[in-house]
């Protein structure tokens, strides 16, 4: 079993980062980091070719790794600060991205009346999303990721964490640390009764 963490923010004491390393931490599953700041990722070109191509991204960068931990993974943790009331647009870039794994012929047909959304590995595989706000804006960014992850992966979230942290440091925030626990435990419960 393996856990896969996302850490969308750039920022070196990130908050959302910090969230995502304990809920990981709190799994108690072996998990991958993957530290969206140490990777290039470029943006989705929407050239198709990986519909046509078995999934295969032709754009040469860190990604292709992801898509490899994307494959393996039996659970995933991603945090995206919120920026302009929304996901920030590294972790935009990964989520378009992701879209090349629906063609490589793993997982159950996302509509059967339309074949061109190819397939969902990631099915049904528990997830937890979390953001992290200075003031508000949050309530949306928590909705993109719920639709990009629960509804178009098709991924079972069993947490989604959401933070109003001024400038404040959550090292200093044990009640949200604690929800952070809480989350991580829930998904490796979830993984337990897979
Ligand atoms: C480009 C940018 C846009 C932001 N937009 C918002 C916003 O819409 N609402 C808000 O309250 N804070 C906003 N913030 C503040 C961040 O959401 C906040 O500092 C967050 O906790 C940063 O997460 P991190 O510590 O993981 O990097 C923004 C910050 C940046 C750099």
């Amino acid at each position: 079993m393996k856990v896969l963490a996302i850490c969308g923010s750039h920022r070196e004491e990130s908050n959302t980062n910090k969230i995502v390393k304990r809920v990981a931490e709190s799994s108690g599953i072996d998990f991958e980091l993957v530290e969206v700041s140490k990777l290039e990722i470029k943006p989705c070109t929407g050239c198709a070719a990986c519909m046509m191509n078995e999934g295969q991204c032709v754009i040469d960068d860190d990604m292709q790794g992801v898509y490899d931990a994307l494959m393996e993974t039996d659970a995933l943790i991603i945090g995206s600060p919120t920026y302009y009331m929304d996901v920030s647009g590294a972790v935009k870039s990964l989520i378009d991205r992701s879209m090349a794994i629906y063609y490589r012929g793993v997982g159950p047909e996302y509509n059967p009346d339309m074949p061109w959304m190819g397939q969902r590995p990631l099915a049904d595989k528990p997830a937890v999303v979390v953001t992290t706000v200075a003031g508000g804006g949050h309530e949306r960014t928590l909705e993109t990721l719920t639709m990009c992850i629960g509804d178009i992966h098709r991924m079972k979230l069993v947490a989604k964490i959401a933070e109003v942290v001024k400038m404040d440091d959550v090292d200093d925030m044990p009640e949200v640390m604690q929800r952070a626990e809480d989350a991580g435990r829930k998904l490796g419960q979830a993984l337990a009764q897979q």
